[in-house]
């Protein structure tokens, strides 16, 4: 079994990534593999809205030149997707909405194809508009037919200079939940 996350910020290794690892950390202690991968200095363009992977249905986005594709191919391997954003101006980033666009028209496409995967949304905020990330962020899973999974609070840690978050201990717990109850699923679901 396998999870897939990508870090939509434009940090490499910032606060998402140190949410993202905390729930890998549950994950792996009981034995599935996880790949985190960053978007940091990628540029992600938004659907073209051509319809092309109507017409070819090859599980690909015909916008060429970016790793898009690759990260299709990447969630369509893995059981479940984790889609981690900070808060920016009170939503996900720019990245993060380019890749749901884009890995979301491709899967609506063929036939609903990351249909029952697990999915997850991790936020990282500063302050405030970490719930409209965290929503933006789930229309994605639950368009797909994909399931979503909770914790004890919704997935949100807080700080804003990297490493902030580490001193959220109630988002660090946040994030643990998340990924024991991940796992368990999972192990439900997948297995
Ligand atoms: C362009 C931009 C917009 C931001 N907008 C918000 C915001 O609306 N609300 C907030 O609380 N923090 C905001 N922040 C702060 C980040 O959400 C916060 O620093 C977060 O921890 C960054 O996560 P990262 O280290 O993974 O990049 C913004 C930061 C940037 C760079």
């Amino acid at each position: 079994m396998k999870v897939v996350a990508f870090n939509t910020s434009a940090r490499h290794d910032g606060n998402t990534a140190i949410l993202i690892r905390k729930v890998f950390g549950e994950l792996e202690k009981k034995g599935i593999e996880t790949e985190l991968i960053q978007l940091a200095g990628e540029k992600i363009q938004g659907c073209a809205g051509c319809g092309v992977c109507f017409t070819r249905r090859d599980k690909k986005c015909a916008v060429a030149g970016d790793p898009v594709n690759a990260y299709i191919a990447k969630m369509i391997k893995a059981d479940g997707i984790i889609i981690g954003s900070p808060t920016y101006f009170a939503d996900c980033t720019a990245n993060a909405k380019a890749l749901i666009e884009r890995a979301g028209m491709v899967a609506r496409a063929n036939d609903n194809m990351f249909m029952r995967k697990i999915g997850a949304a991790v936020v990282a905020v500063r302050r405030g508009g970490a719930i409209h990330a965290f929503d933006t962020i789930n229309h994605f899973f639950t368009i797909g037919e994909m399931i979503v999974v909770g914790s004890l609070y919704w997935n949100i840690g807080i700080g804003r200079q990297i490493g902030e978050v580490e001193k959220d201990e109630e988002g660090l717990n946040t994030m643990s939940i998340l990924g024991k109850n991940m796992a368990w699923l999972m192990q439900k679901v997948c297995a």
